[in-house]
């Protein structure tokens, strides 16, 4: 699954636009994560080769797409943005090889190709995550990233925050200790801000880090991440329901298979994408700040209640 596939629907010309933004954005991303991740000889050359087949080479790098959107609103050196946003797809990247490794979802199939674990085996999965998650920090602490050092702490703590326990890691334990149970609207709405929503609201909030923009416009920025990523995840377990193997790159129906708590198993399909709409119309909302140069984040808010993959 690369942003190349990506399907430019019905929406007309913002939507285009922003089919073509994600595509170059994609590509810078894949260029920086090719620099920051550079092969190595010697024993451990195959924990690198791991760390490159999984951050490398595809995906839609929403987040990446994200830090570099939102930093562009407050003029940053793009390499800085860069830097940033394949700092945050290793992350990213991370999560994605444990969230399939046996002990977890133990899916064989990720991004159209098999899942790390099976490209490689479980023990060098498990390290390439450990190390995509320490160079994504490196990658922020590293002077090239920003010049003010405050800035580049910040970034750190951030991504600290929304990847811990109180974050994605955090989300992922509620996921597999919600298996076979049922859980309420509102808890599924709180495993999905955790495990999902807090790191894409990081990315957004990272440009506005970045650009060192006053806390009230950073809030607002904040506030917009923090409603996409609620709308991204439900359209993921939509997908997982009504999208083909195909179509999106892993295995579908494995979480009804796995007995999954998710907003579809609560709501249905329909109640489900009627909830996802809403979140992207209020996620636009925060943005009423701005004037048209945040007009591909507005699609974008669209685009990710309507992708296919
Ligand atoms: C998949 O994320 C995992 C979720 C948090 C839903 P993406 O759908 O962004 O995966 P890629 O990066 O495009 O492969
Ligand atoms: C995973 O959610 C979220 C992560 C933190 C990786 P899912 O388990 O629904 O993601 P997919 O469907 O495997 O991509
Ligand atoms: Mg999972
Ligand atoms: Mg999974
Ligand atoms: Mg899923």
């Amino acid at each position: 699954m690369t942003a190349d596939s990506l399907q430019i629907g019905r929406q007309g010309a913002p939507q285009a636009a922003l089919m073509a933004a994600l595509r170059d954005r994609a590509a810078e991303v894949e260029t920086c994560l090719d620099s920051l991740l550079p092969l190595e000889a010697g024993l451990e050359a195959r924990l690198i080769e791991a760390m490159r087949y999984a951050a490398l080479g595809g995906g839609k790098r929403l987040r990446g797409f994200l830090v570099m959107e939102v930093a562009g609103l407050f003029k940053v050196a793009p390499a800085c943005a860069a830097r940033v946003a394949a700092s945050v797809e290793m992350l990213h990247a991370y999560s994605l090889i444990h969230d399939d490794l046996p002990a977890m979802d133990d899916d064989d199939l990720r991004r159209g190709k098999p899942s790390t674990h099976r490209a490689f085996d479980e023990a060098t999965a498990i390290l390439a995550g450990d190390a995509l998650q320490a160079r994504a920090f490196e990658v922020l602490a590293e002077e090239d990233t920003h010049s003010d050092p405050a800035a580049r702490c910040e970034l750190v703590c951030a991504l600290g925050l929304a990847a811990g326990a109180r974050g994605m890691a955090g989300g992922q334990m509620i996921d597999m200790q919600a298996e076979g149970r049922a859980l309420t609207l509102g808890e599924v709405s709180r495993l999905h801000a955790l495990k999902t929503g807090r790191l894409i609201q990081y990315a957004a909030e990272a440009g506005a880090i970045l650009g060192r923009a006053p806390w009230q416009v950073r809030t607002q920025i904040a506030a917009y991440g923090r409603d996409i990523g609620a709308a991204f995840q439900i359209a993921d377990d939509v997908l997982d329901t009504v999208g083909t193997a195909e179509q999106i790159g892993k295995t579908a129906g494995k979480d009804q298979a796995a007995g999954k708590a998710t907003v579809v198993s609560i709501l249905g399909i329909a109640r489900a994408e009627a909830q996802a709409r809403m979140l992207c119309e209020q996620s636009k909302a925060h943005l009423d700040h701005f004037g048209p140069e945040a007009d591909r984040l507005r699609a974008l808010a669209s685009w990710v209640v309507s992708r296919q993959s």
